[in-house]
């Protein structure tokens, strides 16, 4: 049987450790790709396995509720194991589950998508949704162990999902590393995803979190594009289009960057850059007035904000950003007026 780098990194953890019983929560698409992923941990420890239905309506209060029932009728204790194998909604409400069962139980993601691989299973946050509130419910709560991710997995994940995931990586570049973007700008098309391309946003997201795990200031950079973005998914999904979250951040991402060159932070040639990268492969969404004020007010709703102000991250150059600017108004982005803005360093 082939180990990869996840089932060693959890043979000598669980070894260690003297694990003795493990739970992996999974989602059905993931089951029935995956169903035997982890089956050489079996000779270490006794594992059970949890299926939910795929997507996001099981990231929910009653989701997690089924689980620890679940929990409780097998007579777990706190010893218990949690192994969340899916996508950012395995990791998301797995981990919620393990930071409240017991007062806390041990848990590691192993996710299957770009999208979680690069930032659910990345950085303690957990949640569900309650109702269309998107994660209005949840902790800060690590991971026992970060493992590595298995871009193999991504062999059976849909085009539209690893677009999404793209979306997601963009920013990092963006954020993080003008050498992933130049990189990343060469491709006529969506580009293989390289092992080094997640270990680079893993290592930059731990590092982040690491100086601000509470999300206080400095881990807002990790939002560079997500203050449109959520917007723009928001918006899609009332008028009944809805777009993929790492979609609908790209398009965060073309405006933010916009915004950063209207307000005279990015230099010129580098919005040209990133404006003619992001149309390649994202469709962006115009900006009419009256767009741009439905984007406005699901913006003022951002949990970021402070003093009814808008808070952004604002890009200085490609692959680096500076967090915390908050605007009060913008009638458009070039279309009208400029908006006023402020800085707290
Ligand atoms: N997804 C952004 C963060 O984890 O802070």
């Amino acid at each position: 049987m082939v180990k990869t780098d996840i089932i060693r990194q959890l043979t000598d953890y669980f070894q260690r450790e003297g694990i003795r019983q493990a739970v992996i929560l999974t989602d059905e698409n993931v089951n029935r790709h995956y169903a035997g992923y982890f089956t050489a941990l079996q000779e270490l420890c006794a594992m059970d396995k949890i299926v939910i239905p795929a997507g996001e309506k099981s990231k929910s209060i009653e989701t997690a509720a089924s689980i620890w029932n679940n929990f409780v009728d097998k007579q777990y204790d706190r010893n218990i194991f949690l192994l969340n194998f899916g996508g950012g909604m395995v990791c998301d409400l797995g981990g919620f589950v393990a930071s409240t069962y017991k007062r806390g139980i041990r848990f590691a993601n192993c996710p299957t998508t770009l999208l979680a691989m690069i930032d659910a299973a990345v950085g303690g946050k957990t949640g569900v949704n309650l109702h269309h509130l998107k994660n209005a419910v949840g902790t800060f709560y690590f991971p026992e162990i970060q493992l590595s991710a298995d871009v193999s997995l991504l062999e059976t994940l849909p085009q539209e999902e690893l677009l999404s995931g793209f979306g997601e990586l963009v920013k990092y570049a963006l954020i993080g590393s003008v050498e992933l973007f130049q990189e990343l700008f060469q491709a006529k098309k969506l580009p293989v995803i390289k092992q080094e391309y997640v270990d680079f946003c893993v290592k930059f997201k731990q590092e982040v979190v690491e100086k601000d795990p509470k999300d206080q200031v400095f881990r807002h950079i990790l939002n560079f594009g997500h203050t449109f973005g959520h917007a723009i998914e928001s918006y899609a999904s009332e008028i009944g289009k809805p777009v993929a979250h790492g979609v609908a951040v790209a398009q965060g991402l073309y405006y933010e960057s916009l915004l950063s060159y209207k307000l005279g932070h990015l230099p010129q040639e580098e919005w040209f850059q990133i404006a003619e990268f992001l149309k390649k492969h994202f469709h962006i969404i115009t900006l009419s007035t009256d767009i741009l004020e439905k984007l406005t007010n699901f913006m003022l709703n951002d949990k970021k904000n402070r003093n009814g102000m808008i808070n952004f991250t604002l890009l200085e150059r490609i692959g680096h950003a500076t967090p915390d600017f908050q605007i009060s108004s913008f009638d458009t982005l070039g279309v009208c007026d400029m908006p006023s803005i402020t800085h707290n360093p």
